[in-house]
């Protein structure tokens, strides 16, 4: 496929820097009063939840170790392949642990709720999930994540670790992609 990207494919600002910083810092006070004296594996599922995961632990104040997990279901494509490619394990044994799973969106919902059956089936203690976005409308509300920054609508939102064929990660705010870019 071939994607050209230019800097004026976001038609509009959906959620900007300082809105994200705020509700970020909230999402990270009420993770510190929740697990102070737990010492849970915070995890970033890679690679859209990865910008989420560094302003997040650093709004933390509890001990915690680290980890990144790589799972895939889009590839380049704006819909769900519905099959879940496991990139990169964790490193940490997470038998016995508390987990906190950090990612950017909850779209249909497939990817965590893979993730949470594959750890509870590797023993973890306890597990939770944490998105910035959750799109209210692409999944039952069984599959929404334990905190979540904002619900949104079903756009396709980049910036903020969201991408469109690997471009727009970088992008300090969320924004909502013009339809002409991907159609
Ligand atoms: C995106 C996003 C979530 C997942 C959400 O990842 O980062 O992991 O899709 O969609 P779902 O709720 O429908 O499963 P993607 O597969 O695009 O990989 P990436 O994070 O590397 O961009």
């Amino acid at each position: 496929m071939s994607v050209t990207c230019e800097k004026n494919d976001v038609e509009y600002v959906l959620l900007t820097e300082d809105q994200i910083k705020k509700r970020v810092e909230e999402m990270g006070r009420k993770l510190s009063e929740m697990y102070e004296d737990k010492c849970p594996i915070v995890a970033a599922v890679l690679k859209g939840g990865s910008v989420f995961f560094t302003d997040l632990v650093r709004s933390m104040d509890c001990l915690m170790f680290f980890d990144f997990i790589s799972v895939s279901s889009y590839g380049n494509d704006v819909k769900s392949s519905g099959q879940i490619i496991m990139r990169k394990d964790f490193d940490n044994d997470i038998a016995g642990k508390d987990l906190i799973i950090v990612e950017d969106i909850v779209d249909s919902g497939l990817t965590l709720s893979y993730l949470k059956d594959f750890l509870y089936e590797r023993k973890a203690k306890s597990v939770i999930t944490v998105a910035l976005l959750n799109k209210y409308n692409c999944h039952p509300k069984d599959l929404n994540p334990t905190m979540y920054g904002f619900d949104i609508e079903d756009n396709f939102v980049v910036g903020y670790g969201l991408d469109y064929a690997g471009y727009y990660r970088n992008l300090p705010y969320v924004g909502v992609l013009r339809p002409e870019v991907y159609s």
